[in-house]
């Protein structure tokens, strides 16, 4: 999708962009995000004519969209409102059916596709028969979602989708999305206000400024390390290396074996061991190897040498790492861990190793 020089004048003489130029590519999500009022709205509304633009053009593949039927380009474009923007007075299951029964799908088959689309969605089936002021927010903004998708657009348009829903919702929603595009490699177009959100859904992301210019487009990783000018650097935040950080990953050879040993063994053998190793406390395994606790040399000093370690008080862990876990994790969560090392799991949670935080700000610098 091309702007070539794209104007959008309001008949009152506003100025919601001025001279827009960007090459979104197909089947990536791209973000745009900047402050209220910097064009993006108009932005979108363009793409779907909604807006009539004043100059400049759009293109979609070879299609100049001005040039397009209305009709049939907004069947090809999904459109999840600011605010869902749902019809009050239809039911949800209506709602959803909006764009198939434009398009005069027979009934069963409509009724067949919202039964898919709820529960993509992860849509409760009983609330098909409610009407949207029924239903909390996560749950209208999940039927604008499933009603932009309801004839499987190749282009899906997003205006704030989850706004207005609460973090730990927001959270989910996010993490659905990128799940469903996986799968759908839809060409997506998302606004939103939130830098952490862009940075976690886009593939790209443009920072609108006033008058729909672009101050940067540029992958998350590229805008973290390279920011283009003082005004990107203030929208990224203050925190922009621990950003960073979330998107780099453990690296296999970064897990160290480390120090363990078995739950079932004595405090007599497990002191034996630590002193093998010269290491201040341990990683306590069950017999599946799954870690249950950190075992410090105090402890074991102090305890019985026949008791076996897994009667002893450990010291349990805040989080767990994963093995694909992003560097701010790891991070954050070795800051709580004992003895300054955090074990490392697999799928299954077992014992794959530890990372420490020497390690780790060796890696970092
Ligand atoms: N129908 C309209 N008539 C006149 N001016 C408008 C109209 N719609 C939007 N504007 C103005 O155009 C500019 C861009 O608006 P737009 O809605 O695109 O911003 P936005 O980036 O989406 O903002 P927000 O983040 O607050 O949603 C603003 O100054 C707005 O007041
Ligand atoms: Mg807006």
């Amino acid at each position: 999708m091309v702007f070539d020089s794209v104007a959008k004048h309001y008949p009152d003489g506003t100025v919601a962009v001025e001279a827009l130029n960007l090459t979104l590519p197909a089947g990536e999500l791209t973000v745009l995000v900047g402050p209220s009022g910097c064009g993006k709205t108009t932005t979108l509304r363009m793409i779907n004519r909604l807006e009539t633009l004043t100059s400049g053009c759009i293109r979609i593949g070879d299609q100049d969209v001005m040039e397009s039927d209305a009709t049939q380009l907004r069947r090809h474009i999904g459109y999840v409102m600011q605010h869902s923007g749902l019809f009050p007075h239809h039911t949800i299951a209506d709602n959803i059916a909006t764009v198939p029964r434009l398009l005069k799908w027979p009934k069963t088959r409509i009724t067949a596709r919202v039964e898919e689309l709820v529960e993509l969605v992860g849509l409760d089936a009983s609330l098909m028969k409610r009407y949207p002021h029924q239903l909390s927010g996560g749950q209208q903004q999940r039927v604008g979602l499933a009603r932009a998708l309801a004839a499987d657009p190749p282009i899906l348009l997003m205006d704030e989708p989850f706004a207005a829903v609460d973090p730990i919702v927001r959270t989910h929603l996010q993490d659905e999305l990128l799940r469903l595009q996986a799968r759908m490699g839809k060409t997506i177009v998302l606004v939103t206000h939130d830098i952490d959100e862009a940075m976690k859904l886009g593939d790209r992301i443009a920072i609108f400024q006033q008058g729909g210019y672009i101050a940067q487009f540029d992958t998350p990783g590229r805008l973290l390390a390279a920011p283009a000018d003082d005004f990107v650097v203030d929208f990224i935040g203050a925190d922009r290396e621990l950003r960073r950080l979330a998107l780099q990953y453990l690296e296999a050879d970064e897990i160290d074996p480390g120090v363990h040993v078995a739950g079932s063994m004595t405090v007599t053998e497990a002191r034996t061991r630590l002193q093998q190793a010269g290491s201040s406390g341990v990683v306590v395994l069950d017999g599946e190897r799954r870690p249950i606790g950190w075992l410090d040399w105090e402890r074991l000093r102090q305890a019985d040498g026949a008791s076996r370690i897994e009667r002893l008080e450990l010291t349990l862990w805040r989080h767990q790492l994963h093995e694909r876990t992003n560097l701010r994790s790891a991070l954050n969560a070795l800051i709580s861990a004992p003895g300054d090392v955090m074990p490392v799991v697999d799928d299954e949670g077992r014992y794959l190793g530890v990372i420490s935080q020497v390690q780790l700000t060796r890696r970092l610098s």
